[in-house]
């Protein structure tokens, strides 16, 4: 019987661990749509850092997201302010899209 719960038990832990997966794969999936739309004139195609005018976002470390919402939100020098024009949802799927892609993400 307890035998029978367990593995029960560990069906929906490992359902609910694929669903998880799959929703942070599709918020970093929107996230690199949004990149590419609003962001990538600046700081390249899929994060490159080719044009020569921006900041390498793939620098960025995963205790930096305090830093990368407020930049992004209020802008830094040459870099526009995105409050009011990206929602708050669309900032996280940007700072997941971020880290997925970062130097030092484990891959
Ligand atoms: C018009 C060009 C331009 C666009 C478009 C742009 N950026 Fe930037 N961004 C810059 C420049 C230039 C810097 C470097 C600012 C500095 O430190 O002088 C920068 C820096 C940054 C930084 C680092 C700021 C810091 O804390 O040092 C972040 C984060 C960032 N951009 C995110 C984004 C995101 C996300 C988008 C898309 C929503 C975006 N940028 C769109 C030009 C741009």
């Amino acid at each position: 019987m307890r035998k029978r719960f367990l593995a029960v038990a560990f069906c929906a832990l490992a359902t609910q661990a694929a669903a998880e997966d799959a929703a942070d794969k599709a918020k970093i999936e929107d996230g690199a749509t949004t990149y590419e739309n609003y962001c990538a004139t600046c700081h390249g195609m899929e994060l490159r850092n080719n044009t020569g005018v921006a900041f390498d976002l793939r620098r960025l470390h995963a205790d930096e997201h305090p830093r990368f919402v407020n930049s992004v939100l209020h802008g830094k020098q040459a870099m526009p302010a995105w409050d009011g024009t990206l929602t708050t949802d669309q900032v996280e799927e940007l700072w997941a899209y971020v880290r997925a892609n970062a130097n030092d993400a484990k891959k």
